[in-house]
């Protein structure tokens, strides 16, 4: 196998290359900013370019090798961001992701690709909903959501790729060698106002799932899509432990001896909406203090290979690594 992992140099990317290396395969990391290998555990090749470009924005020698002898593709590339501008979140998951899509077509060798989607996708879709579902009739909670949907719409279209799509919900664990955890969006980007001990108003207070997974089992659910034998699957994977808002955010205080005041009081939301900025949180977080959708219960039975074991306790184990860098106390203290 020799796989290209475009956003190779990000969280998921180099998770991703080091499973992949694990498995003896052939890794090119492919990001804008380029992937250093760093220190052990670092796996494979760079490549800079740019998956929004034909040829993901790569020549020569780079371009040929890419073209003739890559039998393995990951899409793992742009924003995580929750309150990214409507330009950016559609330059990069729908119209970036039509350009990909062109690009892999001239890719001769080429055997599988796995689109890394969102379980956002579902936006704030009602009733149960499955792998088979992308519409339901969903409205988004802001451009990141509408943006992966995008994305994913595209890869369904294109059926004459044989592409499977993974879905993930928010992925946490310390990063792998070389990446970074952002604490600047999703999950994480309301522990400095957690840990300052303030009230926060989540629904049923924070009682409800929102489908965590670790970064290690992540990777692994995308190289066994990699070795699927059919395409044009979709898959969802979560910690099948389901551990609530709750749980997560009391976990991940934990680190600091923390326990965060999550309370039940919805006359809370517009003032902290208000104060969102001042407070350090990004008021897209608050849009995710009701339950987000709910999952049809047999939505991990159908995952191709043997089901990941998550790594330890990666809940707790991401308040120690945030701690020990100092990344969150200093917003906490500000
Ligand atoms: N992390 C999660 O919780 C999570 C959950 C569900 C789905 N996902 C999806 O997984 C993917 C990766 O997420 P992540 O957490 O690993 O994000 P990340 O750490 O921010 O990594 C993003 C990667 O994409 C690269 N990239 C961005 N724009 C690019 C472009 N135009 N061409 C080539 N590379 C580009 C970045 O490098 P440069 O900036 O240097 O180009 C980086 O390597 C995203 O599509 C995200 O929607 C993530």
């Amino acid at each position: 196998m020799k796989l290209l992992v475009v956003g190779g140099s990000g969280y998921l990317g180099r998770a991703v290359a080091v499973a992949a290396d694990r498995a003896g395969a052939q890794t090119l990391s492919l990001s804008r900013s380029g992937y250093r290998p760093a220190g052990p555990g670092a796996a494979g090749t760079g490549l800079v370019g740019d998956a929004t470009r034909p040829g993901f924005g790569l020549s020569g020698a780079a371009l040929d090798e890419v073209r003739e002898e890559v039998t393995h593709v990951v899409l793992a590339f742009g924003s995580v961001r929750w309150d990214c501008a409507p330009s950016e979140a559609l330059a990069v998951h729908d119209t970036g992701m039509r350009t990909v899509l062109a690009s892999l077509r001239r890719l001769r060798a080429l055997t599988r690709v796995v689109h890394v989607s969102s379980l956002l996708v579902l936006g704030r879709a009602e009733g149960l909903v499955g792998n088979r579902e992308l519409f339901v009739g969903q409205r988004f909670r802001n451009w990141y959501e509408y943006g992966k949907y995008c994305a994913e719409r595209r890869v369904r279209d294109a059926g004459d790729l044989p592409v499977n799509i993974v879905r993930l919900g928010p992925v946490l664990g310390p990063p792998p060698a070389g990446a970074a955890l952002d604490t600047s969006h999703g999950l994480l980007a309301a522990l400095p106002y957690l840990l300052t001990g303030g009230p926060v108003h989540l629904d049923r207070r924070g009682h409800y799932p929102c489908y965590v997974s670790e970064v290690g089992s992540a990777a692994q659910v995308i190289m066994n899509a990699l070795d699927a034998p059919s395409t044009g699957q979709t898959w969802s994977w979560y910690d099948p432990d389901l551990p609530t808002l709750a749980q997560v955010y009391t976990d991940l205080c934990a680190a600091w001896g923390r326990i965060p005041r999550l309370v039940d009081v919805p006359a809370l939301r517009p003032v902290l909406r208000l104060a969102s900025r001042r407070l350090g949180v990004i008021p897209e977080l608050l849009d995710y203090s009701r339950p987000w959708f709910e999952l049809a219960p047999d939505v991990l039975s159908d995952l191709p290979g043997d089901r990941p074991v998550s790594g330890g306790d990666y809940v707790t184990t991401t308040g120690r690594h945030l701690r020990d860098r100092g990344r969150v106390m200093a917003g906490a203290t500000r």
